[in-house]
C-alpha cells in the first residue's frame, strides 16, 4: 500500500469514528486515528461524563487502543471533528501525542469532507519536553 493510500485510509478511519463519539454534552463529536508503525491503524472517539472533567479526547482514546495493541510509535494522526474552525487536537492531548511520535509527525485535521490542514508535531507543540528529557545518560 502506498504512503497515499495510508494517508487516505487514515482520514477514513478518523471521520468513520467520529459519529461513534459520546458527546451529550458539548454535542461535539470527535474521531482519531492514529497509524503506527506497522501499519495498523488505531481509533478512539470523546467520551464526556456528567461529571466534566472526566470526559476524555479522541487522540486519548486513540492512543490507548495503540498501547493495548502493542503499537509503539505514532507514525500520523488524524483528527476528525465538524464546524468551520480546524479541530486541533487540544494542548493535553499535543503533549499525549508527544510521548509516542518524532517531532516531525504529521497531525492531518478534517472536517466532514475530509483532510482541511496538516501540521507536524513540532508545529502544533514546539520546544517540547518529551521522553527524551528523561532519559539517562
Ligand atoms: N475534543 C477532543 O476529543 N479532541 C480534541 O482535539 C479537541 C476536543 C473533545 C473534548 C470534548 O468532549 C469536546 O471535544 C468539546 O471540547
Amino acid at each position: 500500500m502506498s504512503k497515499n493510500d495510508n494517508t487516505q485510509n487514515l482520514i477514513d478511519a478518523a471521520l468513520a469514528a467520529m459519529p461513534m463519539a459520546y458527546a451529550p454534552y458539548s454535542k461535539f463529536q470527535v474521531g482519531a486515528a492514529i497509524l503506527d508503525e506497522t501499519g495498523t491503524i488505531h481509533t478512539g472517539v470523546n467520551v464526556e461524563n456528567a461529571a466534566y472533567p472526566q470526559g476524555s479526547c479522541a487522540e486519548a482514546g486513540a492512543i490507548a487502543a495503540m498501547v493495548m495493541a502493542g503499537g509503539k510509535t505514532i507514525q500520523a494522526i488524524a483528527v476528525a471533528g465538524r464546524g468551520d474552525l480546524l479541530c486541533t487536537p487540544c494542548g493535553g492531548c499535543r503533549q499525549r501525542i508527544r510521548e509516542f511520535a518524532p517531532l516531525d509527525t504529521p497531525i492531518l485535521i478534517c472536517g466532514e469532507d475530509g483532510l482541511k490542514a496538516t501540521f507536524t508535531l513540532d508545529d502544533l507543540l514546539p520546544e517540547s519536553f518529551g521522553p527524551d528529557h528523561l532519559t539517562k545518560e
